[in-house]
């Protein structure tokens, strides 16, 4: 029976170390990021505007956005770097095997 609260994000092998990748979904794009092995994710939005920080760079356990060079802490969403100020939402992840999940709650 399937979990509605696990989307699925990609295969542990799909995204190296340092590197994030925005999943596509209806109801909120979500980025997965690859710190050093360990996954995370993260809304994929901005909270200071429109553009997908997966398409940003990951520096150390930040992404920077590509639009205005804000930056976020990935592991706890925490606004870092202005322009951005407000939090972005994090999601716990779940590996099953090879497979990545975001926990929705
Ligand atoms: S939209 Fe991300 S820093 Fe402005």
């Amino acid at each position: 029976m399937p979990n509605d609260n696990l989307v699925f994000l990609c295969k542990t092998g799909d995204l190296a170390p340092g590197n994030a990748r925005r999943v596509e979904r209806k109801d909120g794009d979500i980025a997965v990021y690859n710190l050093d092995g360990k996954f995370y994710a993260t809304e994929d939005r901005c909270s200071h505007g429109l553009s997908s920080l997966a398409e940003g760079e990951v520096i150390g356990d930040e992404i920077e956005c590509s639009m205005h060079f804000g930056s976020f802490h990935i592991p706890s969403g925490e606004a870092r770097q202005p322009p951005c100020s407000v939090a972005i939402r994090t999601f716990k992840v779940d590996i099953r095997g090879e497979d990545v999940f975001a926990v929705l709650s």
